[in-house]
């Protein structure tokens, strides 16, 4: 089919062939179909949906554009990914946690997406941290620490990459089969055989309705499963954020305390949750996790001694303005703020500060008196101060009534 046929059947609504949807692939990952031919197809697809079968389609076609890593045998491989929201820094802790239980985690992980945070820019708040390895050196780190972090390689699913731009450029990110293969391209390319999926739901998550997620979460584990992947997925809470520190160098701090056995009990509550491991309480509390912790900054080049990078930011405390309970922590809200102070990239090339953020002094349902600091600000020179300031303040609501915290793991899909 030439790329003419390919799009004039796309634009008639007709359900695409296997062969169809893998040219389409083909072509974008070769050049021969140009980027807004590639956007047009993107827009359409957002448009009308794809079938299952579309869906298993393109997810095959994206996972077999560049290559799929091979791993001896006996070796199982464990993996873990979230749909992306505010604070969430539960990778940092779950690669360690099941490498000190003794799986193999080959973690591909991604970047800060509008206003929610990415596993990469918070551990590249590490001094030296590398998440560029190249093929050789994370087959040497997942050989010798039993866990590895880093940014997908040029060879791995490299159709995605042109993809996800382009769906970023053109608002076709809200897609569950769009989602769907992006997500699964990536892990099935690791080789992976089990799959932990962290589908968010509220203001802070892509999906921000109970229904759409639940959706997205049982097409996913359906695909999954479909390539013989043990596939589960956790629908959890993001309308208030994870933990209490939201920024890159914050999260690697609160990471650590979790590490450690201490930090917030949402955190603590939500590793053990997805470990889905009887072991991974004791790992944490004993300090084996942070070990391993320390042994995969030590092989990826960075190193814990001196902090980390961007240090001594400025502190601004917003103050309860009355006494009551804490009805209201918005997720959304509470990442625009760190996102203006530069937590987070406008555009693909921007720098990050990896000092600045916010640090929760409340979560929700908590009982607060009036003056009592409800967030740290940590800003750079007034930088963006104001900005922040309003979204925190728009984003908090203390009531005279107490509210029912809805739980942090709505459901589980096995
Ligand atoms: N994460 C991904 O990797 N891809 C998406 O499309 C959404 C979240």
């Amino acid at each position: 089919m030439n790329v003419d046929d390919l799009l004039y059947s796309m634009r008639s609504g007709a359900e695409q062939s296997d062969d169809a949807i893998a040219e389409f692939v083909a072509g974008v990952s070769s050049g021969a179909i140009s980027r807004p031919q590639a956007a047009a197809w993107l827009a359409w697809a957002f448009q009308r949906g794809l079938s299952d079968r579309e869906t298993v389609a393109l997810t095959r076609a994206m996972t077999h554009s560049g290559d799929v890593l091979e791993w001896p045998q006996g070796t199982t491989l464990i993996d873990k990914h979230s749909t992306g929201g505010v604070g969430d820094k539960v990778s940092l802790i779950l690669a360690p946690v099941w490498a000190a239980l003794d799986m193999r985690v080959p973690m591909i992980s991604g970047r800060g997406l509008g206003h929610t945070g990415g596993t990469l820019d918070k551990l590249e708040a590490i001094p030296g941290f590398r998440t560029d390895l190249d093929e050789s050196e994370l087959r040497r780190v997942l050989a010798e620490v039993g866990c590895f972090i880093t940014g997908q390689t040029r060879a791995l699913a490299p159709a995605d990459r042109v993809l996800y731009a382009l769906r970023n450029e053109t608002c076709t990110v809200e897609s569950i089969p769009l989602i769907v293969g992006s997500i699964l391209s990536k892990k099935l390319a690791e080789g992976v055989h089990r799959l932990v999926l962290d589908v968010k739901t509220g203001s802070g998550a892509f999906m921000q309705t109970l229904e759409g997620s639940r959706q997205l979460a049982e097409t996913l584990v359906r695909v999954a499963k479909g390539y013989g992947v043990h596939c589960t997925a956790a629908i959890t809470a993001m309308d208030r954020p994870l933990g209490r520190a939201i920024g890159n160098g914050v999260e690697v701090e609160e990471s650590i305390a979790c590490l450690k056995g201490e930090g917030p009990a949402d955190l603590r509550e939500l590793v053990i949750a997805l470990a889905d491991h009887p072991g991974a309480a004791r790992v944490l509390d004993s300090g084996e996790a942070y070990e391993k912790f320390e042994a995969m900054v030590a092989a990826q080049g960075g190193s814990l001694d001196g902090g980390l990078r961007d240090p001594d930011a400025d502190r601004y405390l917003i103050a309860a303005p009355r006494s009551g309970f804490v009805t209201r922590v918005d997720a959304r809200s509470m990442g625009r703020a760190a996102f203006v102070l530069g937590a987070g990239r406008r555009r693909a090339e921007d720098g990050l500060d990896y000092g600045v953020g916010l640090w929760m002094g409340t979560a929700l349902g908590d009982e607060v008196r009036a003056g009592q600091t409800l967030s740290t600000v940590l800003h750079r020179q007034g930088r963006a101060l104001d900005e922040a300031i309003a979204w925190v303040e728009s984003g908090l609501e203390i009531s005279d009534a107490p509210v029912e915290v809805t739980p942090l793991v709505h459901d589980l899909i096995a």
